[in-house]
């Protein structure tokens, strides 16, 4: 927790460093180019590097995220076509080509597209936020700890 707070402090410094600075058009530059600087310090495939030269949030990914918690539990509704079809969060079935990347990538976007996403994320998870999924997953579940793990690997850059 404290960690995540640092990190929007940090936003927020930025963000207000920012607008104080450079109105109109600047400032849409100076997001871009935090946002690259973020993206750079773990991007998809490159940074967050474990060793093995892919993203350690993209290993927890595949081991702990696509089956038990996508798969089992969210691809339900949130495919194209499906009850939360206008979601973000849009995710392949597992006998599509490529679903792994594909829903690690729609993940992460929405993880990192806003400070705070990963914890919109985890409340929906929980059934909060109006979340029309109801309550899938609360602590003390391995797979809330599992999805806790790599919200936090994910807003780490890793
Ligand atoms: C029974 C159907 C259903 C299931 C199962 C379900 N959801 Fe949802 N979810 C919805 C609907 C409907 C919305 C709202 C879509 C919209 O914005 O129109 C939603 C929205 C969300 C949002 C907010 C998205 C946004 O764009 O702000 C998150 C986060 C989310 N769900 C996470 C999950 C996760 C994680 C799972 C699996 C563990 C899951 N949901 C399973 C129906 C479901």
């Amino acid at each position: 927790m404290g960690r995540y707070f640092l990190f929007c402090a940090c936003l927020v410094a930025a963000w207000s460093t920012e607008s104080y600075a450079s109105p109109g058009s600047q400032a849409n530059e100076i997001t871009d180019a935090l946002y690259d600087l973020l993206q750079s310090q773990g991007g998809s495939t490159g940074g967050g590097d474990n060793g093995g030269g892919e993203a350690a949030s993209f290993s927890a990914f595949k081991a702990d995220i696509s089956t038990p918690v996508i798969q089992t539990e969210c691809v339900i509704c949130h495919i194209s076509g499906g009850v939360a079809g206008n979601s973000d969060l849009l995710y392949k079935q597992q006998d599509e080509a490529g679903y792994e990347q594909h829903n690690y990538d729609v993940l992460k976007a929405f993880i990192t597209k806003k400070a705070g996403n990963g914890d919109v994320l985890l409340a929906n998870t929980r059934g909060e936020l109006g979340h029309e999924g109801g309550n899938l997953f609360s602590p003390p579940d391995a797979e809330y700890s599992d999805l806790e793990n790599f919200v936090n690997l994910v807003e780490s850059g890793k």
